[in-house]
């Protein structure tokens, strides 16, 4: 049997860089292949192989799986939420021709499994707010989440009718402190703990009652990991599967920031995110990932707090 050989596309973003170091402690460096569009992120230099690549280049795509033997593929090229509003033609054209490259290579290799990731922003405001299940009304209103529906829906199809083995995780905000997140709505639960070790004090561009699905990195890291290990058979959902890590609003992770550093002071002065998290689910569902993977987050809003400051602070 072949070994197995991975291609991260879009390394070097905020989920690539970690997610291409955890890959690289499981499989060994030289058999992580990471890939992006930018320079290659200081922390990936001298841990693994780097290739500049643009996804939209499916030739020069297909040139890579098999000059290197690629088993399996890692997407993670979008463009996320805010940013997608700004430059609504750009980001449907990266997040599905994107993904289409990649399926499309992946039946003509036969690789063996695909990777990408979904997001909560496929809910829109006729979901129910409330653990939002797997299966409801999905009617998303940003081209971002139009994207994401569009693609689990061309993951399915891939699945059913050529027997690709893609999987895919619906992500709430996801909050790091390794590299830097690119364009999205939950970026403000980010940039808080910058600003509150820095400045003591941060403008949210959300309501201080906006309270919405989110995620710490080290949660998101072992849910695609464990998800990308589980047999084949466990696989019952092969759109995107809901988990849920922890919900919260900018008060209340003003106030876990206060325990450490009680002279932090919040204020709030909204602008068009207002519109793309108040469409969004307040919180999920994710019964049916925790019944078919065994999917349980470990991190709750204070346990975050003190690790993201305490590494930053480092
Ligand atoms: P990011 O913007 O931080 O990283 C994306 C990376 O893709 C960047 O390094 C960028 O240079 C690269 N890229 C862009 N265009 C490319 C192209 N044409 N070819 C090759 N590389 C290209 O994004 P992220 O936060 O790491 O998100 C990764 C995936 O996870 C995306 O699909 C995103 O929608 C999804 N997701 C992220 C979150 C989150 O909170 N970060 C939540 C839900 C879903
Ligand atoms: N964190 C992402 C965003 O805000 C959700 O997919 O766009």
């Amino acid at each position: 049997m072949a070994k197995d050989k991975i291609l991260v596309i879009g390394a070097c973003g905020q989920i690539g860089v970690e997610l291409t170091l955890a890959l690289r402690k499981i499989y060994g460096s030289a058999n992580v292949v990471a890939s992006d569009l930018r320079e290659e992120n200081e922390l990936l230099k001298g841990t693994g192989p780097y290739v500049s690549m643009d996804v939209m280049n499916k030739e020069m795509l297909h040139v890579q799986v098999i000059r290197q033997n690629i088993t399996q593929i890692y997407l993670l090229a979008a463009i996320l939420s805010a940013t997608g509003e700004k430059n609504p033609n750009l980001a449907w054209h990266l997040n599905m021709q994107g993904l289409l490259n990649v399926l499309d290579i992946a039946r003509e290799e036969q690789l063996d499994k695909v990777y990408w990731p979904s997001s909560i922003a496929v809910f829109g405001p006729t979901s129910p707010k409330r653990f939002c299940p797997q299966q409801t009304v999905i009617e998303p209103t940003t081209v971002y989440g139009i994207s994401k529906y569009a693609g689990e829906f061309w993951c399915n199809y891939y699945h059913q009718r050529y027997g690709v083995d893609v999987r895919s995780i619906r992500y709430p905000g996801l909050i790091s402190y390794k590299s830097a997140p690119g364009g999205g709505t939950t970026d403000y639960a980010i940039e808080i703990y910058l600003e509150a070790l820095a400045e003591k004090k941060y403008k949210c561009f959300l309501n201080e009652d906006s309270y919405l699905p989110m995620m710490y990195m080290p949660d998101a890291i072992r849910a695609t990991i464990e998800l990308m290990h589980a047999p084949a058979k466990q696989i019952s959902v092969r759109t995107s599967y809901n988990i849920s890590g922890m919900s919260f609003s900018p008060k209340e992770i003003a106030a876990s920031i206060q325990k450490h550093i009680p002279e932090f002071q919040l204020s709030c002065e909204s602008d068009y995110r207002q519109a793309i998290a108040d469409s969004w689910p307040q919180s999920i569902d994710d019964t049916v990932a925790n019944k078919d993977w065994g999917w349980k987050p470990e991190f709750d809003l204070d346990k975050m707090t003190a690790d993201m400051l305490g590494n930053l602070k480092k």
